[in-house]
This record gives structure tokens, C-alpha cells and sequence, in this order.
């Protein structure tokens, strides 16, 4: 069945607000819902584009643990970091949103108590673990135990991290509670569920049926291989504190799934977008199209009307829940349309391994741009050319540098600049007139007609990289025409031929212009001022005439410059030294040794005492030679911190020193103690010195 559809409605994933987003997120959901609701907007469909953040579901009190504060302050530190980065790629949301609002609280209480009064949820009595010293119910990431897989004794309640197992909390063995570590009882909770197995004839037909042409094959296969494996009910409730009130009597402490309230995001997302722009107020709206006749309840036909199109943008780890349970929601309630296409991408890898910023091995949007603050679109452009469409791709800097040199410089800069110089050159920086065509000037001027729809259709079709490939092939087509031509060796002889060449490019670069910006919207914008144009359509794109003769040309920086190898070296190393210091900081602490008595323990006498002096052993790169006032007398204790401390930075600083250890010659210098030291987990020393100045000689006990 084919709808004409009058307007769309998309989504791109919304993030968590647990933490930096990476390239890979761009990759997977963001660059390419982007670019497709740009195209739309430049062929003048009626379209919102909707995301925000996810602030629910455990992973933000995990992260509040994690940095030693408040779920609230979690999601107001990520929220802003995220939407600041999105901003600065070009993100063209109508509205970016938080599911921490009142009007998603209210959106999504509405929408559960429309399942639940209609009687489509069903209530069920199950056991899970209790922690009955902190008197909460726990998550699967508050339960950790011993893995039945690998025997890894910190596997989480829903995977083992070192074997990569999923699993469930009663499958690990030795269970404790993350918050007290005491052993958690298993207790009888109600949860109300979706009965998923009920909607499998309609998602049957839904999907395999209606759906095997026009969705992507892994997005279609996936879905088959959920609904064929049989679909289970799906709890909708969890035991929690952190989320959205479950809107029952009987639900003290209990709140929506995560899964349940985000996709429903979408939704109060797209009221929000209304009552903002009907209001004046624009608080998370920045609408890019043009709604300013709306009303506030125009909110629902971009959700309840048959001819909106709507298409959620997401990566693969998202499909069940886009395909299977929110379309059931939305297909239950009655009252709302389904996505008619889900177009999500697989993962982008890096340099080799999986990318993930929990192991330190990613690129963060905000790393990207404090580096590179002027390249939005260089970041675009690599990650376009190299979508994970239909399969896992890879992101190296090697790549980025030679999809920056060789196509944005090399071929389309190189190709604009030589327009708009020569142009400047020769004509006063005004568009010369076409004179006689030639063969070759008709050709170009064909090959220029041609590539709009190209591109378009790829685009359509939800083939970004080709689409991004055919525009540098119109950049291309460009600079073949100037190198056949060879404008600057006629200016001598014949003028209105250059002209005529001049022109031509021209025409070229103005409808580059139009075409990169969905895909280099800050490059567009660039090139639209310097060839004095705005407000242009798709439509505009391949017309060989839309610049003007005698139209002035504005300034021409150059689009785009060469990044050099010191450049991509630094980023290189940043990233192995990152990942360094995160499995330094996640090694666990070594296991205590056997256990002593008091009596062993008193027999150390430790003191604090005072450097006095302090040099350099002669063929020793280890130790300094040090003279330290004990308060029982001056010593000499020889110190193997010459590699973390230079003998003049430790003079006269105060340090813990077991004084009564046995005397011993070391490189034939009597050492009569030693000085204590707290060695870090990157192997860097730290000195113990009180917090307060103390008399030499005070006792450590
Ligand atoms: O995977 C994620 O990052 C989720 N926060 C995506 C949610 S998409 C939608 F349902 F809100
Ligand atoms: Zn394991």
C-alpha cells in the first residue's frame, strides 16, 4: 500500500544524557537525519525534525555514582554538553528537548494510562532482588556477583564485562549489592507489561510484508529474527527512583521503563515544539521550519494524521525498540501512525577496535571540536563518506586527514577557488556572460542538470554515502571542465571565451552551493556569500543559468585548508593515551596481604620526619641520597624516588618514615629507614606528608 504522504515527521535517537556522545553516535543516527530533513526542507516539504535528551532509566544514577553526585546533576552536565556539540555540528533540530520536562512527564503518564484503562497492559507478580540494608529493589546494574560464564567475579546483573555474556541478576553467582555489599533477597514485585506475543499477526504483516522492499535489510532482518524467535511480554515498569511515576494507586516507588518514556520523547518533544512556537517562548525550540501559522494542537498531525510520513533515525543497538515495542504502543493506542521507515546504521569502529568511550576508545563530539573548532564540516564529511550503512564501518584519523586533503581541498575548494579567482582576476569579480557554447561547455552544462536528482534520489533512498560521493563527483565534473578548458592561457587571446568558461564554473559552484547544504551546511553558507546568493531551493540546483551576468561576487576565503600529519599524529596518540589512562583507573586495587597481628603492627615505628637534604646518586637513576631529621636525630636514608622527584623539589618537605627498620648498604651508602610512599595505579609516586605541619619525631599510629 503507497501513501502520499503531505508531510514528515522525523526523529534522530535521543541520546542518554549520561555522558559525552561520540563520532560514532554521528554516524550512526545523527549526520544522516541531518542531512536528509535539510534536503527535505530545501525541497520545501512540510517537516519537523525532533530529539533531545534521554534522562531516564539507570544509567543516570549510575553515572551519579560514578562522579559522586545527583542524577539531577548528571543529566543538566550532559544535556547541556550534548546539545552545545550538536550545535556546533549543525544540527538542525526544530526543537531538542529533555524527557526531564513536565510536559514529558505528563505525555507519557497519559499515554500509559491510555494502554492501561483500554485494558492492553497486563499485571504481573514477579521475584527480583531486594537490598534490604539500603531498601530498594535493584536495577540489573546495582547487582554484581560472580559470572557463571567465565568466573569473573564483578560481572553486572545484565552482563559480564569481561566475557561478554549477557545475563540475567539470578544467573550470577555470590549476588551482592553494588549500594551496601550485602547479599540481596529475592522479593515478590508488580510490574505491568506489554503483551508483545498478542501483536505478532499485525507486526507480521506490518513488517515482513508491507515493509520487505523499502526497509533497509538489516533493519527488516533484524525485525524477522525478533518476531520469528517469538515475542515475549516486555515489563514497561521498573523498580526505581529515578524516572517518571508510574500514574497508578498502587505503584509507590515505581516508574516507567525507560524504553517506554523516551521513545513517547518524541511525542511531548513535538507538543513542546508547538506550544513553544505558539507562545513565543522559545525555550528548547529553534524551528528551522517554517511554522509560524501553526497552532498549539497542530502538534497531533504530525502524529495522528495518515499522510505524515514518519521516520525514526537510529543506530542498530535501537532497532527492537523503534520497530517492534514503540510501533506496538503507538498501534495500540489507536490513535497514533507508525514509523513508515526506520532507517538505522550499524556501528562505526576505530582505528581498528569498537569505539566506546566507557573503554576511553572513542572520539567525543567535544573532543573533536575543542581540536578542530573550525571544521564541522570536515567531521561531517569524513564520517558521511564512510556511513556504517550497511555494514560496520571504520573511522581512522588517516582517513579523515585524506578525505579532507584530497577531496574537500583538493577537489572541491580547489575547484571553487579557481572559479572565483580567476573571476576576480579577469572580470572585476562580476559573473561574466556565456557566449558561443561549445561541445564541451554543453556537455558540462548536461553533466550539471543531471546530478541534483542523482544525488537526490540517493538521498531519498537513504543512501548517504552515495549521495555525498555523487556531490564530490559534481565538484569533479567542475574541475575537469576548467582543466580541459584552460581559461588562464586564453585570457591573452580571447576573452569572451574565458568569460564564457568563467560562467559556466560559476554555475557549477552555485549549484554546489545549493547541494552541499544538507550534507556541509557551514560550507554552504560559505559559498552562498561569496557568490552572493541565498535563499535558493533544490530546485534551483543544476540550472545553468541562476547566476546572473554582471552579478557581483563577494569576498573568497578559502572553504577548506590542509591539515598537516603533526596534526593527526597528536590526535592518534591522544586517543592510545586515553584509553591508557582509563584502564589504569579501572584496574582493580590489589587483594590485602595475609592478615597481621596488633603486635606485629606496633612493632613499626613510623614517624614523620623532615628532608633536609637531598642529591643525586652517582650511577643510579632510582635513588637520591637523602638527610632526614627524624626528631630522634638526622639520618641518612637512601630513596628510590629519583625518577618522580627531583632532589630540589623534596627539600624541606615533611614525610612518613619507618625508623626502626634494620639499617642496609645501598650502592655502599648505609640506608637507616625508609621513606613511605603511596604508589598510583599509572605507577607514579605520591609523597605521605601530613596535612598540617608536625614537630619531626611525631608518631604515626
Ligand atoms: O540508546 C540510546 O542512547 C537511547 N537513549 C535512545 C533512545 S531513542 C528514543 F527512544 F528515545
Ligand atoms: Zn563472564
Amino acid at each position: 500500500m503507497s501513501t502520499t504522504f503531505t508531510r514528515y515527521t522525523v526523529t534522530a535517537a535521543l541520546p542518554y544524557a549520561n555522558g559525552p556522545k561520540h563520532i560514532g553516535h554521528l554516524a550512526g543516527a545523527y549526520i544522516p537525519s541531518d542531512v536528509y530533513v535539510r534536503y527535505l526542507r530545501l525541497t520545501g516539504k512540510d517537516v519537523i525534525f525532533v530529539c533531545g535528551s534521554d534522562e531516564h532509566g539507570t544509567a543516570i544514577p549510575n553515572q551519579a555514582l560514578k562522579e559522586n553526585t545527583t542524577s539531577k546533576a548528571i543529566i543538566d552536565k550532559y544535556d547541556a554538553l550534548i546539545r552545545d556539540c550538536f550545535n556546533k555540528l549543525g544540527m538542525s533540530f526544530d526543537i531538542y528537548h529533555r524527557t526531564s520536562e513536565p510536559i514529558h512527564h505528563q505525555t507519557s503518564q497519559e499515554f500509559f494510562l491510555a494502554l492501561y484503562n483500554k485494558g492492553l497492559l497486563t499485571e504481573e507478580v514477579s521475584e527480583q532482588y531486594f537490598d534490604t540494608e539500603a531498601n530498594v529493589f535493584l536495577a540489573d546494574r546495582y547487582i554484581v556477583g560472580t559470572c557463571p560464564r567465565c568466573g569473573n567475579t564483578n560481572a553486572y546483573g545484565d552482563q559480564c564485562e569481561n566475557c561478554g555474556s549477557t545475563l540475567s541478576p539470578r544467573e550470577l553467582i555470590n549476588p551482592r549489592s553494588t549500594l551496601s555489599g550485602k547479599t540481596p533477597v529475592l522479593r515478590e514485585t508488580k510490574h505491568w507489561y506489554l503483551p508483545l506475543e498478542r501483536y505478532e499477526p499485525w507486526l507480521r504483516d506490518w513488517i515482513l510484508k508491507s515493509h520487505q522492499q523499502d526497509w533497509k535489510p538489516n533493519v527488516y532482518g533484524q525485525c524477522k529474527s525478533w518476531i520469528e524467535a517469538g515475542l515475549q511480554p516486555r515489563a514497561m515498569t521498573r523498580d526505581l527512583d529515578w524516572g517518571i511515576k508510574v500514574p497508578l494507586p498502587d505503584a509507590e516507588g515505581k516508574v516507567l521503563y525507560v524504553w517506554f518514556d523516551a521513545p513517547v520523547g518524541y511525542i511531548s518533544a513535538t507538543r513542546a515544539l508547538f506550544e513553544e512556537v505558539t507562545s513565543g517562548n522559545l525555550k528548547f525550540a529553534t524551528p528551522r521550519s517554517d511554522l509560524s501559522k501553526a497552532k498549539k494542537e497542530d502538534w497531533k498531525k504530525y502524529w495522528q494524521a495518515e499522510d505524515t510520513r514518519l521516520i525514526h533515525f537510529i543506530g542498530k543497538d535501537n532497532i527492537v525498540f523503534h520497530c517492534i515495542i514503540f510501533p506496538v504502543m503507538l498501534h495500540t493506542s489507536g490513535e497514533f501512525i507508525v514509523p513508515d521507515n526506520v532507517p538505522a546504521n550499524e556501528f562505526m569502529n576505530l582505528e581498528g577496535d569498537k569505539m566506546s568511550t566507557s573503554r576511553g576508545w572513542s572520539i567525543e563530539m567535544h573532543e573533536y571540536l575543542d581540536d578542530f573548532p573550525d571544521k564541522p564540516d570536515v567531521l561531517r564529511y569524513a564520517l558521511l563518506t564512510n556511513l556504517p550503512e550497511a555494514k560496520d564501518s571504520e573511522f581512522t584519523w588517516k582517513d579523515f586527514q585524506a578525505k579532507n586533503n584530497n577531496e574537500l581541498v583538493a577537489i572541491l575548494g580547489n575547484f571553487v577557488n579557481r572559479a572565483v579567482v580567476l573571476t576576480q582576476k579577469y572580470f572585476d569579480n562580476k559573473v561574466p556572460s556565456q557566449k558561443v557554447l561549445t561541445e564541451v561547455d554543453k556537455k558540462a552544462l548536461e553533466e550539471l542538470e543531471l546530478y541534483p536528482s542523482k544525488i537526490a534520489s540517493s538521498i531519498e533512498a537513504f543512501r548517504f554515502r552515495e549521495a555525498t560521493a555523487n556531490l564530490m563527483d559534481l565538484a569533479r565534473v567542475g574541475n575537469k571542465y576548467l582543466a580541459e578548458t584552460e581559461p588562464w592561457k586564453l585570457a591573452k587571446t580571447d576573452m569572451d571565451r574565458v568569460g564564457t568558461i568563467l560562467n559556466i564554473a560559476l554555475q557549477i559552484a552555485a549549484s554546489l552551493a545549493i547541494v552541499t547544504e544538507p550534507f556541509l551546511p557551514f560550507t554552504s553558507r560559505k559559498l552562498k556569500n561569496m557568490l552572493g546568493v541565498s535563499d535558493l531551493a533544490w530546485s534551483d540546483a543544476g540550472n545553468g543559468a541562476l547566476l546572473k551576468a554582471g552579478a557581483a561576487l563577494n569576498e573568497a576565503p578559502l572553504l577548506f585548508e590542509k591539515i598537516e600529519d603533526e596534526r593527526i599524529e597528536i590526535q592518534i596518540k591522544k586517543l592510545i593515551d586515553k584509553k591508557r589512562a582509563v584502564e589504569v583507573a579501572q584496574q582493580p586495587a590489589e587483594p590485602a596481604k595475609a592478615e597481621i597481628s596488633f603486635d606485629d603492627f606496633s612493632k613499626m615505628d613510623i614517624r614523620i620526619g623532615k628532608i633536609l637534604k637531598a642529591e643525586r646518586v652517582e650511577k643510579s637513576k632510582k635513588l637520591l641520597k637523602l638527610q632526614v631529621d627524624t626528631g630522634i636525630d638526622v639520618r641518612t636514608v637512601m630513596s628510590g624516588i629519583a625518577e618522580h622527584f627531583a632532589p630540589e623539589v623534596v627539600i624541606g618537605k615533611q614525610v612518613t618514615i619507618l625508623v626502626n627498620l634494620a639499617p642496609r648498604k645501598i650502592m655502599g651508602v648505609e640506608s637507616q629507614g625508609m621513606i613511605l610512599m603511596a604508589a598510583d595505579k599509572d605507577g607514579s609516586l605520591k609523597m605521605l606528608s601530613p596535612s598540617g605541619e608536625v614537630v619531626p619525631g611525631s608518631q604515626v599510629s
